[in-house]
């Protein structure tokens, strides 16, 4: 028994050391530990030899076993080695290759506009200031002098939260908020989302706009007129002009509505240009003096102060900025469009 022993075990070891493959490895493996091999064999019928062979045999049989088992696991490494070795030559990797950049997200149009916007103002000692979304309905109409009423409040534009609380339907909801926050003078500027209930290809129920307000002793209608100006050479064209067109909006007198001059065909009327639809003139924002109104209930002396206000649609000055023809791009989250900017 000793004697079939070793030669299985020299047999198995020579057979291991002459394989060249891994596939013949794993042959080798099943025929020499498998469950049918004759070591299993001499393992299992150890019960059956005498007392005085048992130990031999035993642990002969389970020595060799760990042999052929160590010898196998060798091969294997050295086998698998040479199979990734021969691949490597194979396939030659070039280090001087770049590798592909993961992309970079940006900045979402309306917040590089916003940026942008404010950093022309601000050159005009503007600060930025914030107010909430969720607002009382006193500081988004009352305060600024729309009567309970007027049909800006309708249910249809607004939404209401509850008794007394909307979404912020402007951001002029701040300008009383700037009022009260502080002593005159008050050069301010809030940027932010406003809500109303509307939604077609022109209106969206959420969108940005800049709020500005200038109050002081002897602001005048010329003040405000120079800032629009200065704002629209820097943000459109250095050669853009501005008009204003009387309008009527209620924390306002006299209010207006101001066109900047087509930058697109630069005021060619008469040209099928798609930005100014052949006026030469494109609306974009409402502004006017700060209507007594708002002095008084802010508890400002009447008499001694003075100041403008604007506001403009982000989205619309994006819209022309980047000539984007649908405001719904800006918000259907398509990479493609975002990131043109
Ligand atoms: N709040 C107005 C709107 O949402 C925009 C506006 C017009 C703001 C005139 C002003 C202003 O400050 O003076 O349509």
């Amino acid at each position: 028994m000793i004697s079939k022993l070793k030669s299985l075990g020299e047999e198995a070891l020579r057979k291991i050391s002459q394989t060249n493959q891994l596939e013949s490895l794993e042959i080798l493996r099943i025929q020499y530990l498998g469950k049918k091999s004759s070591l299993s064999d001499i393992l299992k019928g150890l019960g059956s030899l005498s007392t005085a062979e048992r130990p031999t045999i035993g642990s002969l049989a389970n020595q060799l076993k760990q042999e052929i088992d160590q010898a196998l696991e060798n091969k294997k490494c050295e086998l698998e080695k040479q199979v990734l070795e021969k691949k490597l030559k194979e396939k030659t990797i070039d280090p001087a290759i770049p590798s592909r950049l993961p992309h970079r997200g940006s900045l979402h149009v309306v917040t590089q506009t916003t940026r942008k916007l404010i950093q022309v103002f601000s050159r005009l000692g503007f600060d930025v200031m914030t107010g909430p979304e969720v607002e009382t309905e006193f500081l988004n109409f009352e305060a600024v002098n729309i009567p309970k009423d007027h049909p800006a409040r309708d249910m249809q534009d607004t939404f209401f939260l509850g008794p007394g609380v909307v979404l912020r339907t402007h951001t002029s909801s701040v300008q009383m908020r700037a009022l009260r926050s502080k002593p005159w003078p008050v050069r301010m500027l809030c940027p932010g989302a406003v809500f109303r209930c509307d939604s077609d290809a022109t209106h969206l129920p959420m969108f940005h706009q800049l709020e500005g307000l200038w109050v002081d002793n002897g602001v005048k209608m010329s003040d405000l007129k120079g800032t629009l100006e200065f704002f629209v050479k820097e943000i459109f064209d250095p050669k853009a002009q501005i008009r204003f067109r009387p309008s009527y909006f209620p924390f306002v007198e006299p209010g207006a509505e101001v066109d900047v001059s087509c930058f697109i065909c630069n005021n060619k009327t008469g040209l099928d240009c798609k930005i100014c639809k052949g006026s030469g003139w494109v609306e974009i924002l409402g502004a006017g003096m700060v209507h007594p109104r708002l002095f008084e209930l802010a508890g400002y002396p009447v008499d001694q102060v003075s100041g403008f206000a604007f506001g403009m649609g982000i989205e619309r000055v994006a819209m022309l900025l980047y000539e984007i023809p649908d405001l719904r791009f800006m918000y259907t989250g398509d990479v493609r469009f975002l990131r043109q900017f």
